[in-house]
C-alpha cells in the first residue's frame, strides 16, 4: 500500500538531479518543498504532491504536521565497536599530553585492542546494538562501522562477525569496513612485514570469501602505516573488489592523500593538516573529503579547511568518527554544530554533507542520501518547522521519527 507522509512544514529533498553528490557551491542548494506531501511506494520515493490534493489510490497516511522531513542521515565514519574505557587518557589530554605522546606511552589504539580481544562476542554485540540504536534515534538510516581494534587474524574477524550479526538484528543499512591497517599490534612491533602479510594474504581473502566487508580502510600516518605499506594493502584489496577509504593528513602529510586519490578511493577522511597546495587535488576528483570536527574538538587542534575545500569545488561530507580515543562523540547534531561554528559551513552545506555527500563517501548515493523519485524512502522526521533550527540549537536531537525504506523504525514516545 502507498504511504503518504502528510502536512510536513518542509521537505528537504537534497535533490542531486541524479548526480549522487553535491560538489562545491551545489551543496548550498537543498531543493526544499513546502505545502507538499511525500508519497512512498514499495519503500521508495514515488512522488511529491500538494498537501490538499486527493489521492484516490488506497494509502496509509502518516501525519507529520509541523515537522521537517530530510533524507535519513548517513553516518559514514565510525569506530562504534569498541570496549573498555579510556577516560584516564582523556584526563591526560586535558592536562596537555598529545595523542601521539599517549600512543608512545602505550595508550591509544593499543588499549582498545586489549579490550576487544578480552571481551566476548556476545558482550561486544550488546555494546554495539545500544550504540546503533543511539544513531537510529537521531534519524540515521545508514551507518558505517569499522574493525581495527582487533589487529590479529582472529580478533579482526571477531569484530567483523559482531558487526555482521548486529546488522542482521537492526533495520538500518550497516556498512562494515575492514581497518586491519589501523596500527601495528604490539606483539608484531618488530615485524611489521608479518602483520602486513596477515592482512594481505590471510584477512582480505577470508573477509571477501565470507562477505564480512566490501570496504577497506587504513591509517596513513608516521605512527601507523606509510604510503608504501598502504599501497600494498590497497592494491590487493582493490583486486579483490573492495572499495577504498583512507584515514589521512590527520597529523602529518606523508603522501597518503596523493596515494588515495591515485587509487580512486571513495573517500579520504580527517584532513585536519591538509596543506593549501593539496586543496586543488580535489577539483577533478570523485573522492569525497570526509571531515571529522569532533576529532579537532576532542584533541584540541586544527580543524580541516572545509571552506577552502567547498569553495574550490570539492565534495565534502561530515561524520562523527565515533571512537574511544579521538572523538568520543555519538551526536551527529553536535558534529553539525561544530561544522557551523568551527568549519564555517552553512546549514545547507551541513545537511548536504550529512546526507547525499556522506552517501557518496560510502558508494550508496545512487539509492539513498536524497529524496529523489525511485530512491529509498530513508527519512528523518524532525520536530522543527525549518531546517535552520538544527544548528541554531546546539547539539539538540530533534529527530521524532526514523523511516527506513518507507518503514517507521523509530518513533520517539515522549
Ligand atoms: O579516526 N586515526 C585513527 N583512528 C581513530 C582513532 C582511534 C583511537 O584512538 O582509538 C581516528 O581518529
Ligand atoms: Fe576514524
Amino acid at each position: 500500500m502507498l504511504k503518504r507522509f502528510a502536512n510536513a512544514s518542509q521537505i528537504v529533498t537534497v535533490d542531486s538531479f541524479g548526480t549522487g553528490r553535491k560538489r562545491g557551491s551545489d551543496a548550498s542548494c537543498l531543493n526544499t518543498l513546502s505545502g507538499h506531501d511525500l508519497i512512498v511506494e514499495n519503500g521508495r520515493v514515488k512522488d511529491f504532491i500538494q498537501s490538499n490534493s486527493p489521492l484516490t489510490t488506497p494509502h496509509r497516511t502518516v501525519d507529520v504536521k509541523d515537522k521537517v522531513i530530510t533524507p535519513g542521515f548517513v553516518e559514514c565514519h565510525t569506530h562504534s565497536l569498541f570496549a573498555g574505557d579510556r577516560s584516564a587518557e582523556f584526563r591526560m589530554k586535558l592536562e596537555g599530553k598529545s595523542y601521539e605522546d599517549i600512543a608512545a606511552m602505550g595508550g591509544g589504539i593499543v588499549s582498545s585492542v586489549k579490550a576487544i580481544r578480552e571481551t566476548s562476542e556476545s558482550d561486544l554485540l550488546s555494546l554495539l546494538l545500544k550504540r546503533i540504536d543511539i544513531f537510529v534515534s537521531q534519524g540515521v538510516t545508514s551507518l558505517e562501522i569499522k574493525s581495527g581494534y582487533g589487529l590479529s587474524y582472529e580478533a579482526e574477524l571477531k569484530m567483523l562477525r559482531v558487526i555482521k550479526k548486529a546488522a542482521s538484528l537492526r533495520n538500518i543499512n550497516i556498512i562494515p569496513c575492514f581497518l586491519g591497517a589501523h596500527s601495528v599490534p604490539t606483539e608484531l612491533k618488530n615485524d611489521r612485514k608479518k602483520y602486513l602479510s596477515i592482512i594481505v594474504d590471510e584477512l582480505l581473502p577470508r573477509i571477501k570469501g565470507e562477505n564480512l566487508a566490501t570496504r577497506c580502510d587504513a591509517f596513513c600516518e608516521r605512527s601507523a602505516f606509510s604510503p608504501v605499506e598502504v599501497e600494498q594493502v590497497f592494491t590487493v584489496a582493490k583486486s579483490l573488489g573492495f572499495q577504498l577509504t583512507l584515514h589521512t593528513e590527520q597529523f602529518n602529510n606523508i603522501g597518503g592523500l596523493e596515494l588515495a586519490l591515485k587509487m580512486n578511493a571513495l573517500s579520504v577522511d580527517h584532513l585536519e593538516v591538509l596543506r593549501d597546495d593539496q586543496i586543488n587535488l580535489f577539483i577533478d576528483s570523485e573522492t569525497v573529503a570526509v571531515l571529522l570536527p569532533g576529532v579537532s574538538y576532542t584533541l584540541d587542534y586544527s580543524y580541516a579547511p572545509a571552506r577552502r575545500l567547498i569553495d574550490s569545488g570539492a565534495t565534502v561530507a561530515l561524520a562523527t568518527d565515533y571512537n574511544p580515543g579521538t572523538s568520543n562523540i555519538n551526536s551527529i547534531f553536535l558534529i553539525m554544530s561544530l561544522a557551523a561554528r568551527k568549519l564555517k559551513m552553512t546549514s545547507e552545506e551541513i545537511i548536504s554533507a550529512y546526507t547525499i555527500n556522506s552517501a557518496a563517501a560510502l558508494g550508496i548515493s545512487n539509492v539513498t542520501g536524497s529524496l529523489e523519485q525511485g530512491k529509498l524512502a530513508d527519512l528523518a522526521i524532525l520536530n522543527i518547522s525549518n531546517y535552520e533550527q538544527i544548528i541554531y540549537n546546539t547539539a539538540q536531537n530533534f529527530n521524532q521519527m526514523t523511516v527506513k525504506s518507507g518503514k517507521i523504525i523509530y518513533n520517539k514516545t515522549n
